[in-house]
């Protein structure tokens, strides 16, 4: 596999997913380089979450194609992406709510474990709160702490790249703080991140590059800077 990091690490190429005969994404390409992270927002049906579905091949893109690392990534089932290094976060949080954090963790934990890869202690060094949390249960967790342990369990494959579906949804601002903590975090431990939110202002301190959606195609792409500099942009296409 091809590991040079002057390649993209993830490049989407004029790929359409359908649902049924609903033609959602309809030619999207971006690339997402290593170690940076790329906001991807839209308005609710815009198609963020089938973008991230058709990369993670559950609802694979029926035409164009998805490199991963170099790698042809669009016929690959969904076991086979994530062992070549996705791994998805999805909205709704993924979580055995009868099972303690330690036991979440563990069931999470890959039979070929890297020496050098994540372990249930840097995990929990990486969130906390979690360590304090640990032999609760699922359901005992408020919901920044149900994130936390998906986004824990997701980083357990040890991924190259991770895809957050709104990962801040539904939190208080004091726990989005500590989120987005989180993921710059993870930016410095090397991961590369596919972040979509509707929270905007959120993505401020952690995206270094933006796409937007509307209506499964791509409005805009542009750096942090240029985001920011450009309000019209959320007046526009986000109605904010
Ligand atoms: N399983 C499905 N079957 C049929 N249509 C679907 C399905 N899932 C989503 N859609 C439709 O596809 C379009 C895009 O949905 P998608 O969930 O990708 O949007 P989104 O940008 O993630 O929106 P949100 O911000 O609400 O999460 C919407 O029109 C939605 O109704
Ligand atoms: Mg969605």
């Amino acid at each position: 596999m091809i590991q040079s990091d002057n390649i993209e690490m993830l490049c989407v190429d004029d790929i359409h997913t359908y649902y049924g005969k609903s033609h959602i994404v309809q030619g999207i390409s971006f690339n997402v380089s290593a170690h940076e992270c790329v906001a991807l927002l839209g308005r609710n049906g815009a198609g963020k979450t089938t973008t991230l579905r058709s990369i993670m091949g559950l609802t694979p893109p029926q035409n164009g194609k998805i490199l991963f690392k170099g790698v042809v990534i669009q016929n690959l089932p969904p076991f086979e992406i994530s062992r070549n290094g996705i791994a998805y976060v999805p909205e709704d949080r993924q979580i055995f709510t009868t099972l303690t954090v330690m036991e979440n963790l563990n069931l999470a934990l890959k039979k070929h474990q890297k020496d050098d890869g994540w372990t249930i202690e840097k995990v929990l060094d990486i969130f906390p709160a979690l360590a304090e949390r640990r032999f609760n249960r699922g359901n005992q967790l408020s919901g920044g702490e149900q994130q936390m342990l998906t986004i824990a369990r997701a980083l357990m494959s040890n991924p190259d790249l991770l895809l957050l579906d709104e990962p801040t949804e539904g939190l208080a601002p004091i726990i989005v703080e500590i989120l987005l903590e989180v993921i710059i975090n993870l930016k410095k431990e090397g991961l590369t991140i596919l972040l979509v939110e509707q929270n905007v202002s959120a993505t401020r301190t952690v995206a270094d590059n933006y796409l937007i959606l509307q209506q499964g195609k791509i409005v805009y792409q542009g750096d942090n800077e240029d985001f920011w500099a450009t309000p019209a942009l959320q007046k526009k296409y986000l109605g904010i």
